[in-house]
């Protein structure tokens, strides 16, 4: 077999054999292909697309170019869940410990945040003492003892894919349905759960901004998860504007605590408990989503989701006590608000761009080296559809230097557009995909 024929063939609507792509993988994981000839296989990709067949072909070969975990030592059904990426999208933190709380386990692998989107592991090091950098069976252990247990993801896990995607990165051939589709599934397939709850973000602060190619992509890895074997449900959910109010590290761990404590913001509630009906369901805890989400809401009721995160952050070193005093969270030196400059309406909040203040203050890494400040960020009073008055706060701003403030500032306000007429609320979700 020759990658020249390939291309070739793919150049002019071919479709690959599984042999074919098999062959392609391989030989590009281990250097025999050069990112040359990958480059140019991307591009007809891009331009030809992959029928179902094809995709999986390529998510099955991308999961297993390096570990596979074997969770089987883990009792009960292992669900894992997964969110394309949002701004103050804060949902594992609150999520993870309410359906370990039902007797869900949760084995997760989770990233550190990158550009205006942040990430589970920093946000959960704003716990003293709390680490990631646990080996496999240290993880698997806890799963089995208290019922969670979050790494960050291994070097070995799906290699191709992270190959790949830098390539992808610099070619123009990202935003392809069925390549993000692999990219993304491939990952949770050698992550190992027997079931996958995908949380499928749309709008200003997503990857996909229109809600109809959300819904393609639920569909794709929907198909994806059931092609191989693993009970698959996507949620497509809005991020046209922050979730809850906190964007910013230790300020989303707080508005966690506060969700589990019953005084969480109505859509970040609404979000954990619609995920999390669809986790305890598909585990096998409850008869159907109605049954799981009265469950849920009663682990919040009753403290024990609250509980079950403390003792998470315990078993992973953190200080457990900072669950019941979020006050000692770190905290920033300034805090200022940010006055509305009209009366009206919030009609409109550019996401990303509220994502990007964030990162100016700190919050965020500008390259993957970068350290973060995990005090500071925003905390949001005002949504869209809310009225406002001029001089009223629309947020406030947390900071550990005055310039960065002064520049996230100048930002935010120009990504909150102040309509004159009312503004209809953003719907939370948009849809449920299943089979
Ligand atoms: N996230 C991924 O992991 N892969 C993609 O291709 C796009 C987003």
């Amino acid at each position: 077999m020759r990658m020249y024929d390939l291309i070739m063939k793919k150049r002019n609507g071919g479709a690959l054999s599984d042999d074919e792509i098999a062959f392609m993988i391989k030989g590009f994981t281990n250097g025999e292909i050069y990112d040359y000839q990958m480059s140019a296989m991307m591009m007809a990709i891009y331009f030809q697309g992959m029928n179902e067949q094809e995709t999986l072909a390529l998510t099955m070969e991308m999961a297993q170019s390096g570990d596979m975990l074997d969770l089987s030592s883990i009792k009960g059904i292992k669900v894992d869940k997964h969110s394309t990426g949002g701004v103050g999208d804060k949902t594992s933190l609150a999520l993870a410990p309410m359906v370990a709380s039902l007797g869900v386990p949760v084995a997760k692998m989770s990233g550190r945040g990158l550009g205006h989107t942040g990430g589970t592991i920093d946000k959960l090091e704003s716990f003293a003492g709390f680490s990631t950098a646990l080996t496999e069976e240290q993880f698997k252990e806890n799963v089995n003892r208290i019922g969670i247990a979050i790494m960050g993801q291994t070097a070995d896990l799906a290699p191709a894919d992270k190959k790949l995607y830098s390539l992808r990165d610099v070619t123009a051939t990202v935003d392809n349905m069925s390549l993000i589709a692999s990219s993304i599934m491939s990952k949770k397939l050698a992550a190992g759960a027997d079931a996958i709850v995908l949380d499928v973000k749309t709008g200003s602060g997503a990857f996909m901004k229109k809600e109809e190619d959300a819904f393609a992509l639920a569909e794709e890895m929907v198909k994806l998860g059931k092609g191989a074997g693993r009970n698959t449900v996507a949620i497509v959910s809005d991020m046209d504007q922050p979730l809850g109010y906190a964007v910013g590290n230790a300020l989303e761990v707080r508005e966690a605590i506060e969700t589990l404590n019953g005084r969480g913001p109505e859509d970040f509630k609404e979000l954990c408990l619609t995920l999390g009906s669809h986790m305890v369901t598909v585990a096998g805890k409850a008869a159907d989503a109605e049954k799981a989400r009265a469950m849920l809401e009663q682990c919040i009721e009753d403290k024990s989701a609250l509980n079950k995160l403390a003792d998470f952050v315990e078993a992973q070193g953190g200080d457990r006590e900072l669950v019941y005093h979020p006050e000692r969270l770190p905290k920033a030196s300034i805090t200022e608000d940010i006055a509305s400059p009209a009366d009206g309406y919030v009609g409109r909040i550019v996401c990303d761009e509220i994502g990007m203040c964030s990162l100016i203050l700190g919050g965020g890494r500008e390259t993957k080296e970068s350290e973060i400040d995990l005090s500071v960020g925003l905390v949001l009073r005002k949504k869209v559809g809310d009225s406002v008055k001029k001089g009223e706060p629309l947020a406030t701003i947390h900071a550990n230097d005055a310039d960065k403030l002064k520049e996230a500032k100048e930002r935010f306000l120009r990504a909150y557009i102040i309509s004159d007429t009312p503004v209809i609320k953003n719907e939370l979700i948009k849809g449920i995909v299943t089979e």
